[in-house]
C-alpha cells in the first residue's frame, strides 16, 4: 500500500502532519491515529468519514453503485456463481476449482445438524416469539456448545467455527419458523443443495415430502448470494467490534444479528411487506407517497434510500429481475397486494422527490416482495438475511483475528456536567439532582 501522500492539521501554533493511505480502489484514508497524542480526537457521528479498519473483503463505490466481493462484480456472481461458491471467494479469497469446491461442500454439509440439546433452548420461547429474538438466543447458545475447543488464534479451529456458522444458519432459521407454526423440525438433507435443503426445512413435514420449485431456489440462492457481504456496515462493524474484545465467534454473530434486526438495516425487508399491508390498497398510494415527503412527518417509504448508494444499489437492480420472474412463476402478478407493491415503485420511480433526493428502491423493498411470493412469512426476512450474512459476518471476523489489531474503542464528545462534589441525600435541598 503506497504511502505516499501527507495531510497537515493546522490549529493555532500547532501543526500536526499525517499520513494519507491509498487502497487499491476508494477514497484516500487521512490516518488520524496520532492526534490523540496531540491531545485531540476526531468527531464523526454515524461514522459517514470514518474507516475504521483496513479490509480486502468487499468494495463499495455508492455513486457508481458498484459492489464487489474479492474484485467481482456482485451481478457476475449472483447469475453466474451461487451461494456456497461465494462463501469459499469469500472466506478463502479466490474462487474454488471443482476440487476444491466440492470439498467445501462436503465440509458445510457435514456440519449441518445442530446438538440435540439446542432442541430444547427453542421450548423456553414463546410459539409467537420473534424469530429473530429466537435466532439471537440460539446462535449465541452455540458459543456454549464450542467454547472450551476453541482457541480464536488457530486459523484451522477458525475456519471450522466459520463452515459450523455457514452450515447450521439454516437449520436454526428454519426450526425458527417451524417452532412458531408449531409443526416438527425437519432435519437437514444433505444431498440437497443450500437454499433447496433451506426450503424443503422450511415447508416440507414428516407426512409430506416438498420438491422445491428450481426456480424459487435459484430465487433463494441469489437472495443469499445478494446479501452474503456488504463491507463495514452497521452489523459487520458490531462484529468486528464484538471480535476485538476476543470474544467467542458464535457470540460475536449474535451481536452482529442484534444490530441486523432495526428497521434502518435489516428489518427494513420486514418493514417493507408491514407498510405494503398498511398502504392496503393501491388508490391510498398518493396518500403515503405524500406523506414520505412531508418534512413534519417521520414516516419514510421502507426499502427506499441507502446510506451508501446515491445512485443505484446494484443488488437492486439484480434483485428487481429475480423478483419479477418470481411473481410470474407463482402467478401472482393479479394479486392486489403485489400490485401495490409494483405501482408503489413505479411513481417513487417517476416522483421528482425520490428522484432529486436519489431515492431509489433498495434490495431490501425487492427481497420482501419476493420472499413474501415464495411463501415466507416476513417476520422470517431478516432471520434470512441474517443467515446469509453470516458469510459476511466470519469473513470480517476472521479478517480481523489473522491479522494485527486493537480493541475496538471508540471516544466521544463530552457534553455532560463538568466535575462537581457529591452532596449526601439527606443535604441535597436546593441541588439540582440532575
Ligand atoms: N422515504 C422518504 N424519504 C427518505 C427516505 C425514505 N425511505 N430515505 C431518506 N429520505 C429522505 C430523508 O428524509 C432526508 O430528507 P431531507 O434531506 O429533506 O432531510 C434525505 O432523504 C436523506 O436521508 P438520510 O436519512 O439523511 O439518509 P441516510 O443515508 O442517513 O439514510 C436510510 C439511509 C437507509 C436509513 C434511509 O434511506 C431510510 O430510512 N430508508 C428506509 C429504510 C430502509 O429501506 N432501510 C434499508 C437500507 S438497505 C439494507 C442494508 O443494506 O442494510
Amino acid at each position: 500500500m503506497a504511502d505516499s501522500k501527507q495531510a497537515i492539521l493546522t490549529l493555532g501554533e500547532q501543526t500536526i502532519p499525517l499520513t494519507v493511505q491509498s487502497g487499491t480502489l476508494g477514497a484516500d484514508v487521512i490516518d488520524v491515529s496520532p492526534l490523540v497524542k496531540a491531545g485531540l480526537l476526531t468527531y464523526d457521528p454515524g461514522f459517514m468519514s470514518t474507516a475504521a479498519c483496513e479490509s480486502a473483503i468487499t468494495f463499495i463505490n455508492g455513486d457508481k453503485g458498484i459492489l464487489l466481493y474479492r474484485g467481482y462484480p456482485i451481478e457476475q456472481l449472483a447469475t453466474g456463481s451461487d451461494f456456497l461458491e461465494v462463501c469459499y471467494l469469500l472466506l478463502n479469497g479466490e474462487l474454488p476449482d471443482a476440487a476444491q469446491y466440492a470439498e467445501f461442500r462436503d465440509a458445510v454439509v457435514h456440519h449441518t445438524l445442530v446438538h440435540e440439546q439446542i432442541r430444547h433452548f427453542f421450548n423456553g420461547f414463546r410459539r409467537d416469539a420473534h424469530p429473530m429474538a429466537i435466532m439471537v438466543g440460539v446462535v449465541g447458545a452455540l458459543s456454549a456448545f464450542y467454547h472450551d475447543k476453541l482457541d480464536i488464534k488457530d486459523p484451522e479451529q477458525r475456519e471450522i467455527s466459520a463452515l459450523r456458522l455457514i452450515a447450521k444458519m439454516p437449520t436454526i432459521a428454519a426450526m425458527c419458523y417451524k417452532y412458531s407454526v408449531g409443526q416438527p423440525f425437519m432435519p437437514p438433507q444433505n444431498h440437497m443443495s443450500y437454499a433447496e435443503n433451506f426450503l424443503h426445512m422450511m415447508f416440507a413435514t414428516p407426512c409430506e415430502k416438498t420438491q422445491p420449485d428450481p426456480v424459487l431456489v435459484r430465487a433463494l440462492d441469489r437472495i443469499f448470494t445478494l446479501h452474503a457481504d456488504h463491507e463495514q456496515n452497521a452489523s459487520t462493524s458490531t462484529v468486528r467490534m464484538a471480535g476485538s474484545t476476543g470474544a467467542n465467534p458464535f457470540a460475536c454473530i449474535a451481536s452482529g444479528i442484534a444490530a441486523l434486526w432495526g428497521p434502518a438495516h435489516g428489518g427494513a425487508n420486514e418493514a417493507v411487506l408491514n407498510m405494503l399491508h398498511n398502504i392496503g390498497d393501491v388508490s391510498r398510494i398518493p396518500e403515503y407517497i405524500a406523506r414520505a415527503k412531508d418534512p413534519n412527518d417521520n414516516f419514510r417509504l421502507m426499502g427506499f434510500g441507502h446510506r451508501v448508494y446515491k445512485n443505484y444499489d446494484p443488488r437492486a437492480k439484480v434483485m428487481r429481475e429475480t423478483c419479477h420472474e418470481v411473481l410470474e412463476r407463482v402467478g401472482v402478478h393479479d394479486d392486489p397486494f403485489f400490485n401495490i407493491a409494483l405501482e408503489l415503485e413505479r411513481i417513487a420511480l417517476e416522483d421528482p422527490y425520490f428522484i432529486d433526493k436519489k431515492l431509489y428502491p433498495n434490495i431490501d423493498f425487492y427481497s420482501g416482495i419476493t420472499l413474501s411470493a415464495i411463501g415466507i412469512p416476513s417476520n422470517m426476512f431478516t432471520v434470512i438475511f441474517a443467515l446469509a450474512r453470516t458469510v459476511g459476518w466470519v469473513t470480517h471476523w476472521n479478517e480481523m483475528i489473522g491479522n494485527p489489531y486493537r480493541l475496538n474503542r471508540p471516544r466521544q464528545l463530552y457534553v455532560g456536567a463538568t466535575q462537581r462534589e457529591f452532596v449526601a441525600r439527606d443535604k441535597r435541598e436546593n441541588v439540582n439532582v440532575n
